[in-house]
């Protein structure tokens, strides 16, 4: 059996076939979904993402590459797109079994002969330029159709750079674009854990100083004596608001940074930062806030 698996299904509710390959592009090293081949595979399991583009393009492309009479099980929490899974199916041309479980819905489908659709949605969910003519992006990349004001903060405060650098959890690359305007930075390596963002960084930041590295920068790359970190970390792990992803950042920064090094950082004023900063850096320097957002320069 030829089988895929999107994302992490919940066990309990959905098993993925033994052997499953993986195509989510938060799966570092996971086989791009667009790269199936149509109507190559016999079951797919999606947990569906949340946002409705992202959500729909993932769904046409799973139901391109199953072959006529292959079963795919859709499910998502009811609040983040699951009452909304059925509609999306039954407009692809399925006939949908649904189920509650768990305040998940759960939907199977068997691959219609002719889907209907599909070539829409993987156009209106893939990559594209912001307005017609901006930066690359994609449904579901982090502020994927609209300026981030935090990122826009840090970079009006941003000094110019030098020397060697990182951009953790580097999204679309707008903030590598901002550091790379200084000519006195050497190397920066842009590191996220979402594949569709470091493609559409590749075309926003064609530079030969960027680097990028498609993986969890709380354990990769293998970066040291670099002379500043920038980032607008993370604090959402799956869904939820998670602290300790952020701190983790933070800590992560400090061990690539040569003694001396600076990390420049933009956080949600709510999140608890200051703590781990204070343990893993020399100095700490508050700078601007506004709009919720506050920065740290944190000298190591
Ligand atoms: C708040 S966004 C900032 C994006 C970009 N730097 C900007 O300012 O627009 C955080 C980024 O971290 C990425 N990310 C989330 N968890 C990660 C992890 N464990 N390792 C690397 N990147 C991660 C997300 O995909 C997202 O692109």
């Amino acid at each position: 059996m030829t089988a895929c698996v999107y994302g992490a299904p919940p066990a309990a509710l959905a098993k993925a076939p033994a052997g499953a390959r993986q195509v989510s592009p938060l799966v570092p090293g996971a086989e791009p979904i667009e790269a199936l081949a149509p109507a190559s595979l016999s079951a797919a399991v999606v947990a569906a993402p949340p946002g409705t583009l992202e959500r729909r393009y993932v769904l046409a492309l799973m139901l391109r590459a199953l072959r006529p009479g292959g079963g795919l099980t859709a499910l998502a929490p009811k609040e983040k797109g699951g009452s909304r899974l059925r509609k999306e199916l039954e407009a692809f041309g399925c006939k949908v079994e649904e189920e509650g479980r768990q305040h998940q819905r759960i939907c199977y489908v068997v691959r219609p002969d002719a889907p209907t659709g599909l070539e829409a949605a993987v156009a209106a969910g893939g990559p594209q330029r912001l307005g017609g003519d901006g930066l690359w992006t994609q449904p579901g990349v982090f502020s994927w159709d609209r300026d981030d004001a935090g990122s826009q903060l840090l970079i009006s405060t941003l000094p110019a750079l030098s020397g060697k650098g990182a951009d953790l959890g580097s999204g679309l690359g707008v903030l590598a674009r901002a550091v790379l305007a200084s000519p006195k930075v050497k190397q920066l390596d842009l590191i996220d854990l979402d594949r569709r963002a470091l493609d559409a960084a590749r075309r926003n930041v064609e530079d030969p100083r960027a680097a990028f590295h498609w993986t969890d920068a709380r354990s990769g790359p293998d970066l040291a004596d670099l002379d500043f970190v920038v980032m607008n970390p993370p604090f959402h792990d799956t869904g939820q608001e998670d602290k300790a992803l952020g701190q983790a950042f933070i800590r992560r920064a400090c061990q690539m940074l040569r003694k001396g090094g600076v990390l420049w950082l933009v956080a949600n004023r709510h999140l608890p930062y200051e703590a781990v900063l204070g343990e893993q850096f020399a100095r700490v320097t508050p700078h601007s806030e506004g709009k919720g957002f506050k920065i740290y320069e944190a000298r190591k």
